[in-house]
């Protein structure tokens, strides 16, 4: 028995990821907790309440965690994700509100209660795993694993050339993450730029008609035009998040995942938030290394985007 905490800075492929493991009954969501990333971490919140009212699952909790950086500074992604974080769709309110308790607290909270079954998916910057980390540093004995999208390795970054904006956004929380020992799976862009959804799917979804396709067509209208414009030269855009929910709950598997070192570079040059992962071991055949704790996903097959659709679409209309 797994329970999922799901960090997140709700954002559009957030959404989707959360929609994606929604869509399952098997996957056990415990708590969705929020970050300043794509948006600022009380609108997250809004939008991930949106979210799980449009499933019917009010239950899950949401609890607002960091508005800015370890520095103490923030930068947000209006031009990738609207000014609301879903695509300027202006949804109305959510009816629910987040719990009182901050983001970090129910982390360690959870993970004492329950020690050995949390399932950490980090899915925005990771300022609120690093002070969970702080709060308790027998954190990565309480936690049974933690998945988190981020990073780039032989990709370039998509903040900097070299800088992806999960890590980019907190590099020096995410070199305590990524260094404290725990099971780390780790997806960066070089497995999510090569599982894009496209503007044909992005149709199917609106054609289906029911609330969370119809949902899910909508907030991607920006997205895809931000890809298009930025990243692609059309309209598809990369599954950063659902894929890496994906991985996490074992429904996609890796065809390239070293466990290797990992670390960031937190220095004010060129590098800052670059993950450097030591690859050489790919000419010995990966050979297990004492610090490796980081499992990098290099490679998937590139079918993900008709997996997710058709996951969203298997529920009946409405
Ligand atoms: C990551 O940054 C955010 O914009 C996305 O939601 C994703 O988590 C991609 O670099
Ligand atoms: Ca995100």
């Amino acid at each position: 028995e797994e329970t999922l905490i799901v960090d997140c800075d709700t954002g559009i492929d957030d959404a989707l990821a959360l929609l994606y493991l929604l869509a399952d009954p098997g996957v056990r969501i415990g708590a969705v907790t929020t970050v300043f990333g794509n948006t600022d971490p009380a609108t997250a919140a809004l939008n991930t309440l949106r979210v799980l009212e449009l499933v019917g699952r009010s239950d899950i909790p949401v609890a607002v965690g960091a508005e800015r950086n370890w520095r103490g500074t923030r930068h947000l992604a209006p031009d990738v994700h609207g000014a609301d974080g879903l695509g300027n769709t202006d949804l109305p309110a959510p009816r629910t509100s987040p719990v009182a308790e901050p983001a970090a607290e129910l982390i360690v909270r959870t993970a004492r209660e329950n020690p050995g079954t949390v399932h950490l998916l980090a899915v925005g910057p990771l300022t609120n795993l690093a002070a969970a980390l702080r709060l308790e540093p027998e954190l990565p004995r309480l936690v049974k694993r933690v998945t988190i999208m981020g990073g780039a390795m032989l990709h370039p970054g998509n903040v900097t050339p070299v800088a992806e904006a999960n890590i980019s956004n907190d590099p020096e929380a995410a070199r305590i993450v990524l260094r404290a020992g725990w099971p780390v799976t780790l997806v960066p862009l070089d497995a999510t730029m090569t599982e894009a959804i496209t503007e044909e799917q992005r149709r199917r979804l609106a054609e289906f008609g029911s609330p969370v396709t119809s949902f899910t067509a909508a907030i991607l209208d920006l997205y895809l035009g931000f890809y298009a414009q930025h990243a692609f030269g059309e309209r598809k855009a990369a599954c950063h998040d659902p894929l890496a929910a994906a991985i996490a709950v074992g429904d996609v598997e890796p065809l390239l995942a070293p466990v290797v070192p990992v670390d960031v570079e937190t220095g004010d040059g060129p590098a800052r938030g670059m993950t450097v992962a030591d690859l050489r071991g790919q000419y010995r055949g990966f050979p297990e290394s004492g610090e490796a704790t980081v499992r990098v996903v290099l490679e998937t097959d590139r079918t993900f985007g008709d997996r997710l659709v058709d996951r969203l679409c298997a529920e009946a209309p409405n």
